[in-house]
């Protein structure tokens, strides 16, 4: 019998109606089309303006959909790990609020933060309790409200990110597809390059942090441009090199979506060619946590049953890393 793997075995993407253009941005702070479109490849994302909606909500639709396209029941969910440095609230969770509000009544959940990688790090995470044999059932979704944590004065960040959440659904599989390996990396020394300054329990609001506008995310973004390429170029490398694999053999190449020219890079350093790399950045821009499952959903059509998909992400923290898998459907 072949050894159990968790497998995706559906995926679904929820994005905000509202467009952010590059020339709302325009009036907004200084900048310009040519710009952004140059230096980053986006021209627009989607911010969330629905009263009273937050990350679970997103999260939310987007695990509905995906129960419905996959025929699950909501009471037949384990597990739902939603990956996000945007939650709800700071506690309680926001997993366990997406539980909630989808009925997945025999489910439990808990976040992950490991901002743009959180997708990757909950991935491999929901995959152990599946292959393990604990859950049949396990839902993990990638969602981020950027747009709550971002200054709409500071162009080094309000160009670069945007709202969304994807889900797929992990379930065992014995034919040899399914999540086959990962690499997964930390440095807490890049927290000084990327992080929000206040909010938390080192700095708890007071009316000086809002004054200082320390309630939104902050980076040295030149600084962190050059470990994501280094980052998800060697773990790349190595989920490649340790399962035997030429980048010949690889199908797809998912790479987090914060900026065309890393993209660029990591495919270039890797040799890989542009046209197996799933690129969605131009219409949603930088969603952290919930760019690699919007790839999977936009590209899902033209992905086959055996595809070699090498899923890879840099964020705050710093964390990185990649993830093998042969695509099941
Ligand atoms: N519009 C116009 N000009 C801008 C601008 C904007 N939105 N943002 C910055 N600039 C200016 C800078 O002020 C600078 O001007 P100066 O040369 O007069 O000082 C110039 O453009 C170049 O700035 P720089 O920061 O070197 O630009 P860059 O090419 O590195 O691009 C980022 C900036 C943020 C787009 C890029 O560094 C990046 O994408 N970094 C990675 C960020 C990231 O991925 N973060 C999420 C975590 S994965």
């Amino acid at each position: 019998m072949g050894k159990i793997h968790a497998a995706i075995t559906g995926v679904q993407g929820w994005v905000p109606e509202t467009k952010l253009t590059n020339k709302d941005l325009e009036k907004m702070v200084d900048t310009n089309d040519e710009w952004i479109l140059s230096r980053t490849g986006i021209r627009e994302r989607r911010i969330l303006r629905t009263p009273g909606w937050a990350t679970s909500d997103m999260c939310a639709e987007a695990v509905k959909g995906l129960l419905e396209k996959t025929g699950v029941k909501p009471g037949e969910i384990d597990m739902i790990i939603v990956a996000t440095v945007t939650g709800d609230l700071i506690f309680p969770d926001t997993a366990n609020t997406v539980c909630d509000k989808v009925g997945a009544k025999n489910a439990f959940g808990f976040d992950i933060n490991a901002a743009c990688s959180g997708f990757l790090f909950a991935l491999s995470t929901g995959a152990q309790f599946v292959q393990n044999e604990t859950y049949n059932k396990v839902i993990v979704v990638g969602a981020d409200m950027m747009s709550s944590i971002i200054d709409y004065t500071d162009r080094n960040t309000c160009v670069i990110f945007g709202d969304g959440a994807g889900a797929v659904l992990l379930e065992p599989r014995k034919d040899g597809n399914g999540i086959l390996d990962f690499v997964l990396r930390g440095d807490g020394a890049g927290r000084e390059l990327l992080h929000m300054k206040a909010g938390g329990s080192r700095k708890p609001a007071t009316v000086e942090t809002l004054a200082a506008r320390e309630h939104y995310a902050w980076q040295d973004g030149k600084r962190v441009f050059v470990h994501a390429v280094k980052g998800m170029t060697s773990t790349c490398e190595e989920v490649i090199r340790r399962n035997k694999m030429t980048t010949d053999d690889v199908q797809w190449i998912v790479p987090h979506q914060a900026n065309m020219r890393i993209i660029t890079s990591v495919a270039e350093h890797l040799h890989f060619p542009l046209e197996r790399v799933m690129i969605n950045i131009e219409r949603y821009g930088n969603t952290t946590a919930a760019t690699l499952p919007l790839c999977l959903w936009d590209y899902e059509k033209q992905l086959k049953k055996g595809d070699n998909i090498i899923l890879t992400a840099f964020g705050g923290g710093f964390t990185w890393g990649a993830l093998y898998l042969k695509w099941a459907y």
